[in-house]
């Protein structure tokens, strides 16, 4: 995310602190082994979607979608251990305008921001003068999660889908933002660009030659922006809440925002996360309580594309719609709800390029990170989780209604899928207790609060719970948490990993699950599910830390060959190896290394009691640095081929990168060059497996 879009704001004011003092034995913590508890549209406007900043976006669904390669379901136990052994040695730190590999690999950059997707747009340019049509039908701004979907069952064809999460638009234009005396922004086809930067970027890439390429103008290539026509599911669908004069029956939203983490589904869609989306509205009202608990911003808009409204271009009211403030006699006049259409975690069918994306509303309404489905169990219900990435939120699970059919896997009607598994259900937010166990606290109307009443009191319908569901998790007394940011399953062992980015306004408080006062490093948490769906067993698996901290920073016996701050992506491929991001902040890291991915394998590391172990003094040459950024990015976003051949990650706002192809190629000593946010792709040159 970077500091560009982070809200620094405490918007939590509940106080929750369910166990307020700081935790004595420190050092225990590290031995600690989780306990066991018996675990084993219509429209206003018709012929809606003809806006200035975007027109190819709202398809007809016409065309047949692609089939996807079909899943075999295991036939024996799988093994709860993983074999695999990390194959390279941990590199050192680095600091360039390169990226750094372990010997034996390679890297090179594969759709950078701008690349053409299709013929409507003109090649990249190094000055910033590409169109707002040009960026409508090239890769957006801004690489962070990511997802690989194989075509044709092969390991070398496949679509890449990219979230975009900001913009920088000092590098997006010739001279960055234009804007009169007052501060407004007054050129349409520059905010246009900006819109149509954000998204998800869905293109199709092939390996030809051992050079992952993308395929210009394949049918599968597409762009979602901020303006992008989508459907609305779930609880808020065709409810008073999303009644606006675009969408006066509530059934549609324009455009997904902020797009940080993702996930993916069983069923072979993308899920895209809406994160920092409320600093892009403005209310100059009375903020309702839902607006008030998120931030939606008072002053203005992040970019000020609500400058334009009322211009003689402006089309379907699409740049006034950015200021919520109630201006019509209700709300199928204005766009009081337009930010009700926004913070949900969003599906999108890569494979069909016809169908329209849909806000699954059940799954909770806030910052979303990334959302990250549990171990599938045949008959039982699927989970998933999502973390609120703010200082002070919680970790939230959404439990399906229907239960896992594995035929389902390879349904040709995914969208249908999603509506099955991800419409009904019931959302949780996380307690974690000090003795390593934890409660997940449903959301519904009869939930007791803290102060023996129940949600009901409060909110009137399910609907109401959603769209303010930070506020309902305060009442129910979850834990404030140190930014969760994304969640990852082990194939093995089903533990599921969360990265607690850091938290330097924790001054006063700590609780058993952030454990650090001022935590400028970070850790990541990880527990299992219980017999009953309330029910989880925790313990803390990493402490991010510099090399030269004291033993109660320096928690997990970090050295340089692996010292970390600020967590962040987490993905586990299905060897077991677990690969971690980071997005730091912290001077006493950042001074040794850029950001950079490390990997491990979990659940090979057991004790003589075959218990999962942390990274510890003992355990830490376990956890490997694989990968570093260049100077200035985040890296953030992973994909694996189905072979291992091919690791995919993103490099975020990068300072002066990319100058070559070549991705370890350093941009020369005084040049300064358009910083490009790129996939990088990593693979050993011998063609084997990435990692072991
Ligand atoms: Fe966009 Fe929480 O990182
Ligand atoms: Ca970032
Ligand atoms: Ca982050
Ligand atoms: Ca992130």
């Amino acid at each position: 995310m970077s500091k560009a879009t982070f809200d620094p704001t405490k918007y939590n004011q509940s106080n929750n602190v369910p166990f307020a003092k700081v935790m004595e034995n420190h050092l225990s913590r590290r031995e600690f082994v989780k306990r066991s508890i018996g675990l084993s549209a219509m429209t206003a406007f018709a012929g809606a979607g003809l806006a200035a900043c975007g027109s190819n976006n709202d398809p007809a669904g016409t065309a047949p979608p692609t089939t996807p390669p079909t899943t075999t379901p295991p036939t024996t136990t799988p093994p709860t251990k993983s074999s695999a052994v990390l194959g390279f040695d941990s590199i050192a730190g680095s600091k360039t305008d390169a990226v750094a590999i372990p010997a034996g690999y390679s890297a090179y950059v594969l759709a950078p921001w701008g690349t053409p997707l299709n013929s409507k747009a003109n090649a990249w340019q190094d000055d910033g003068s590409n169109t707002a049509t040009d960026q409508e039908n090239a890769v957006g701004m801004h690489h962070d999660g990511m997802h690989f979907f194989p075509l044709n069952e092969a390991a070398d064809d496949g679509l890449l889908c990219i979230n975009h999460e900001y913009i920088d638009q000092n590098a997006l234009h010739p001279m960055g933002p234009t804007a009169d005396a007052n501060g407004k922004r007054t050129v349409i086809d520059e905010v246009c660009k900006e819109i149509n930067a954000h998204g998800i970027s869905v293109v199709r890439i092939q390996l030809k030659d051992n050079i992952w390429q993308v395929v210009e103008n394949d049918a599968h290539n597409r762009r979602f922006t901020g303006a992008s026509v989508m459907d609305i599911a779930g609880p808020l669908a065709y409810s008073s809440y999303l009644e606006t004069r675009y969408s006066p029956d509530g059934s549609q939203a324009r455009g997904t925002l902020n797009n940080c983490g993702n996930g993916y589904t069983p069923w072979g869609t993308y899920l895209t996360c809406e994160e920092n989306w409320p600093g892009y509205f403005v209310s100059h009202g009375t903020l309702t309580a839902d607006q008030s608990r998120i931030g939606i911003s008072t002053t203005d808009t992040r970019y000020g594309w609500n400058h334009l409204a009322g211009s003689d271009e402006e089309r379907l009211d699409e740049f006034a719609r950015f200021d919520i403030t109630p201006t019509g006699a209700s709300a199928a006049n204005d766009y009081r709800n337009e930010a009700n259409g926004h913070g949900y975690i969003v599906e999108i069918d890569p494979y069909n390029p016809n169908s329209r994306a849909i806000k699954r509303t059940a799954l909770g309404r806030f910052r979303h990170e990334g959302c990250t489905f549990g171990k599938l169990e045949v008959g039982k219900p699927i989970t998933f989780y999502s973390g609120h990435d703010s200082r002070f939120e919680y970790l939230y699970k959404f439990v399906s209604d229907a239960v896992w059919d594995e035929a389902d896997a390879n349904s040709s009607n995914r969208i249908a899928m999603g509506d099955k598994y991800m419409n009904a259900g019931t959302l949780y937010v996380a307690k974690f207790s000090e003795d390593g166990v934890g409660e997940w606290l449903p959301l519904t109307l009869n939930s007791t609060t803290t102060d023996g009443k129940t949600l009901a009191d409060s909110f009137d319908s399910v609907a109401a719970i959603i769209l303010n569901t930070a506020g309902a998790a305060d009442l129910v007394g979850a834990t404030p948490m140190d930014r969760p940011e994304w969640a990852a399953v082990d194939p093995f062992t089903g533990s599921v990993y969360l990265t607690l980015t850091n938290n330097t306004k924790r001054t006063e408080e700590t609780n058993a699950a952030n454990p650090r006062l001022n935590n400028s490093f970070g850790h990541i948490i990880r527990w299992d599910e219980g017999a009953a769906a309330t029910e989880f067993s925790w313990d803390i698996f990493v402490f991010g830390a510099p090399t030269a901290a004291d033993e109660d920073t320096n928690r997990s016996g970090l050295n340089d060959l692996n010292q970390f701050a600020s967590p962040d992506g987490l993905a586990f491929d299905k060897r077991g190896i677990m690969w971690v991001q980071t997005d730091n902040g912290a001077d006493e890291v950042e001074d040794y290394t850029n950001d950079q991915m490390l990997a491990i394998v979990p659940s090979s590391m057991l004790d003589a009691d075959n218990k999962q172990q942390v990274v510890s003094a003992d355990t830490q040459n376990q956890l490997k640095r694989f990968f570093v950024g260049p100077n200035g990015c985040e890296v953030t976003g992973f994909a694996i081929t189905q072979d291992y051949s091919t690791v995919f990650a993103n490099i975020q706002h990068p300072s002066n990168w990319p100058y070559s192809a070549n991705a370890a190629q350093p941009t020369p000593a005084g040049m300064t060059i358009r910083p490009r946010a790129a996939t990088v792709v990593i693979r050993k040159d011998d063609g084997g497996e990435v990692g072991i």
